[in-house]
């Protein structure tokens, strides 16, 4: 998750599953206009838990908001994360919070690296970042790189100095950095760039949603394969789903089973009952709250699974999905 979704939501208290860690802000930089990178580590020094390209972080504030951020770096000994943060307009809270408030020396608390974005192996890729949805695909282009295969990115923004870390990746990488500041170029040439597709190409997409559906519907009439697109989305998006109905649903590990109604998540109704699950975005953006299918069909409405998790219908994401059916067991 890049930059960062200003999706309401917290990490529900007793989270049994995922460690929080305390850390201390240690630099902050202005990258560009609107945007800081914050560096964290631990106030003991000690490693921070590995991460790969494409994870992200829930960053849990003082004032008693968490928000999502993708990681852009990190030493090889993990000794520090760095995240970086877009000043929205319309902040809910979270980033107008890091950017008038937070400051070096202050304590913050971090969730576990998750990712639902990772870096599948491929000879080629091609990358697409809008704004500040660069953030994830900094330490994707770095991996591509070293694992020598062929990428390019093509990243667009409202002009050079709204665009994080441009300089920074044209310097690192050359050539292989296609910048399209819409102000001097107009927008991403998506029509073009998704025109012809080599069968071992993946191709992975992050920035605001008007640049992720165009992509896919750019990418859907070139006749990409479903599988071989990657998104990484702010906010969630509509899906097609069946009726809200009832659902009743057992909780195979706690022993629990519970009748949710049609207007709560089949997470509250689970917290009602008193089976406690990680969660953070409770939108179906960040996956914080996956759980393993046991019986019973979900209907997806997340923006987590790929399609082919979806249809495998072996997880799911309860703060937004529901089932197909009267009746699902959850591993939880
Ligand atoms: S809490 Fe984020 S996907 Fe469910």
């Amino acid at each position: 998750m890049s930059g960062a979704s200003d999706v309401p939501g917290a990490r529900g208290p007793g989270d049994p599953r995922e460690a929080i860690f305390e850390v201390v802000v240690t630099q902050l930089t202005y990258e560009a206009d609107a945007v800081v990178s914050v560096r964290l580590e631990r106030p003991d020094g000690a490693p921070l838990p590995a991460w790969e390209p494409g994870a992200h972080v829930d960053l849990l504030l003082p004032v008693g908001i968490t928000r999502q951020y993708s990681l852009i770096e990190s030493p090889p000994d993990f000794s520090s994360y760095t995240i970086a943060v877009l000043q929205q307009p319309n902040s809910r809270g979270g980033s107008e919070y890091v950017h008038v408030f937070l400051r070096p020396g202050q304590r913050v608390a971090l969730g576990a690296p998750r990712n639902h974005f990772a870096l599948d192996p491929a000879p080629h890729y091609l990358f697409l970042g809008g704004g500040i949805g660069i953030t994830p695909l900094l330490s994707m282009v770095r991996a591509a790189a070293l694992r020598r295969a062929r990428w390019s990115l093509h990243y667009g923004g409202r002009s050079v100095r709204s665009m994080a870390f441009a300089q920074e990746l044209v310097a690192a990488h050359g050539d292989a950095v296609r910048l399209w500041p819409a102000d001097e170029r107009g927008p991403l040439p998506l029509g073009e760039l998704l025109r012809e597709r080599a069968d071992d190409t993946l191709l992975y997409c992050c920035g605001p949603a008007p640049l992720l559906s165009a992509v896919q519907e750019q990418a859907e009439r070139a006749g990409w394969p479903r599988e071989a697109i990657h998104f990484e989305r702010f906010a969630p998006t509509v899906h097609a789903h069946g009726p809200d109905l009832p659902v009743t649903v057992v909780a195979r590990r706690s022993g629990v089973e519970v009748l949710v109604e049609e207007d709560e998540s089949l997470l509250d109704g689970l917290a009602r009952a008193g089976v406690s699950m990680a969660s953070s975005c409770r939108a179906g953006v960040c996956g914080a709250c996956q759980a393993t299918v046991l019986d019973g069909v979900p209907d997806h409405r997340d923006d987590v699974l790929t399609p082919a998790q979806r249809e495998a219908g072996d997880v799911m994401m309860p703060c937004v999905s529901r089932a197909r059916g009267e009746r699902i067991v959850l591993d939880v």
